[in-house]
């Protein structure tokens, strides 16, 4: 596993590279473990924020067969697609197949999608519920779009800057990208209130993306990603394979 970082005043950047996912999934649930353990000695307690789409599924599954004290784990997601939560296409869906079922009822979810018909609609709801059940968060999993988008942060979205922030006091937003459902998004303010944020991402594409950010060090709206990487207040661990 080879290691370089880029070492900020604060925060470091560590890009590992994996020869294979079966060792990028390795890799990361041991990292993931020991953060969720750290948390659990320091304050009994893990808030989580787990990313959706397609990378992430078979570490969730990894993840469903150890040994956690569950209990002392709230989970919610990075963002939701603004879907029934049976819907195909919703994160909820997939965390329950890939975690949820197996982590058993110990665990306690706490859902973006709500009852209200739309995400706009349904803003408030969810920022109440992540206000009274999940204050800040102690680690992070993301995944990246190969447009630079982590969590539902997209370049080309209205509300991008709010988003992207760091001094947004809001902890998600509704979300409307262009051609895509709407979703409901975790803002990069709420992130960062984590220890530290673990990004996943696979293929040469994405890979020459944290390439170009890491060696050009732009931080561009164009790019959310960039905003991540080049922030002073969380380190970002990234596990990469081909
Ligand atoms: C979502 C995700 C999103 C995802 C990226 C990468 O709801 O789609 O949260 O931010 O992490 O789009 O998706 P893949 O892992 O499927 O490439």
């Amino acid at each position: 596993m080879v290691v370089y970082g880029k070492r900020a005043i604060k925060v470091t950047v560590k890009f590992n590279v994996c020869s294979s996912l079966d060792e990028t999934l390795q890799a990361l649930k041991a990292a993931l473990l020991s953060s969720i353990d750290k948390s659990i000695k320091a304050k009994d307690h893990c808030a989580i924020a787990l990313a959706g789409g397609g990378t992430p599924q078979p570490l969730y599954r990894e993840l469903s067969h150890s040994k956690l004290p569950w209990y002392k784990l709230t989970v919610t997601l990075t963002d939701e697609r603004w879907v029934p939560t049976d819907h195909q296409d919703s994160n909820q869906n997939m965390i329950t197949q890939c975690l949820l079922n197996q982590a058993g009822s110990e665990l306690k979810f706490i859902p973006l999608k709500n009852n209200f018909a739309s995400a706009i609609e349904g803003e408030a709801g969810c920022e109440a519920s992540l206000s009274a059940q999940m204050k800040q968060l102690d680690v992070v999993v993301l995944g990246m779009g190969d447009d630079g988008h982590f969590a539902s942060i997209f370049p080309d979205t209205d509300n991008v800057s709010v988003l992207l922030d760091q001094s947004t006091p809001q902890k998600c937003m509704a979300v409307s990208p262009p051609g895509k459902q709407p979703r409901m998004s975790l803002t990069l303010s709420y992130l960062l209130t984590a220890k530290v944020i673990y990004l996943l991402i696979t293929g040469d594409k994405k890979k020459q993306i944290i390439d170009d950010i890491m060696s050009n060090q732009f931080s561009s709206q164009q790019y959310p990603v960039s905003i991540l990487l080049n922030q002073q207040v969380c380190p970002v661990h990234i596990y990469w394979n081909a």
